[in-house]
């Protein structure tokens, strides 16, 4: 009997990866292993990387073609319309992808011998548009979106607390998005707690053109010995925040990596206070920056703020959704 068209295999996937704000950031000293335990307010926001996944032809199966890892990694072949970006497992998407297989290979699910040493299982297309090093979570929506859509595109059917704990390997802020669209975030990142978007549906982001080493911005936050444990352990009433209208809300909103960021990058701190001037309105900066933001509940105003911004500045700007609908080949699925 031939198979219903939606239960025919799929070769490929087209996906699209939001990226993020930190509407709000508290970060704590760093503990023992020196990493700093946060609590975060995150809201994706309309500007996207898009991903196509496709499997390779033939038998499908991982097999356990070579033993070691490298083989692994040919296993995945990137391509990137940024030729500034790491094609290799550097790259967070590709790592995501070789989380799966590794995942696979130790289940020993694959049992076939049959797929060729050199030949990649799994091609990736990406489309770079949320910029890098711009705090705003573009490599690790990326891996997200990957490890959702190889669970779709090899029928892996996992449970999503197993693609959490590999998601949880990869970096802080993916397990965010494999949740979405808003959540508290708590811990090292691996704690979701979905939280309804903020009343303001409309945001501009500003992004100067340059990026932040998340990790430098860290060091410094160390050095300045910023961080209190008491406002990450801390919860606003997250009820009557998400019912505050941009100018209220963004009075409350805060981010302990900012003076942090700006201790590093005083251009950044220059940038941030001449558009609070011009807008008269409150800019943030999500996550360890560079990029900004500031929420509208209208677009108009929100467009109209871009306008005056790039008019101004050299850097861009765009007014965009908070919380934008998924549309891609998940968006039948919860996140
Ligand atoms: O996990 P992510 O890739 O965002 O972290 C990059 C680096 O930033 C980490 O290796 C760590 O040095 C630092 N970091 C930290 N505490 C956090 C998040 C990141 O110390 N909560």
């Amino acid at each position: 009997m031939p198979e219903h068209p939606s239960h025919a295999r799929k070769r490929k996937l087209l996906l699209r990866a939001a990226a993020k704000v930190n509407l709000h950031l508290r970060v704590a000293p760093p503990d023992e292993s020196g990493y700093h335990p946060l609590m975060s307010w995150m809201c994706t926001v309309g500007l996207f990387d898009t991903l196509t996944l496709e499997r390779a032809e033939g038998d499908e199966q991982i097999g356990p073609a070579a033993p070691d890892r490298a083989a692994a990694d040919a296993l995945v072949h990137l391509e990137c319309d940024d030729p500034s970006l790491p094609r290799d497992k550097t790259n967070l998407a590709v790592r995501a992808a070789i989380a799966v297989i590794d995942a696979l290979r130790s289940e020993q699910q694959t049992p076939r011998q049959s797929w060729p040493h050199n030949q990649p299982l799994l091609r990736i297309w990406l489309e770079k548009r949320i910029p890098v090093g711009g705090g705003l979570g573009g490599g690790s929506a990326d891996a997200a979106r990957v490890l959702l859509g190889l669970n779709r595109l090899l029928e892996l059917n996992w449970p999503i607390d197993r693609i959490r704990a590999i998601a949880a390997t990869l970096g802080s802020d993916v397990p965010f998005f494999l949740e979405g669209p808003s959540g508290v975030v708590t811990g090292r990142g691996q704690v979701v707690r979905p939280l309804p978007p903020p009343r303001p549906r409309w945001v501009v982001l500003v992004l100067p053109g340059y990026g932040i080493p998340t990790r430098d911005v860290y060091r410094t936050f160390d050095e300045l010995r910023l961080g209190d444990r008491q406002a990450v352990d801390a919860q606003p009433d997250w009820n009557q925040w998400t019912e505050l209208s941009a100018g209220p809300l963004m009075q409350r909103l805060i981010n302990d990596l900012e003076p942090a960021a700006f201790a590093l990058c005083p251009r950044l701190a220059n940038l941030r206070q001449q558009l609070e001037q011009a807008l008269a309105r409150p800019v943030r900066m999500s996550g360890s920056g560079s990029s900004l933001f500031t929420l509208f509940d209208n677009f108009d105003e929100a467009q109209d703020a871009v306008a005056r911004i790039t008019n101004s500045w050299p850097v861009k700007a765009l007014a965009t959704s908070v919380a934008p609908a998924p549309e891609d080949d998940l968006a039948d699925q919860a996140n």
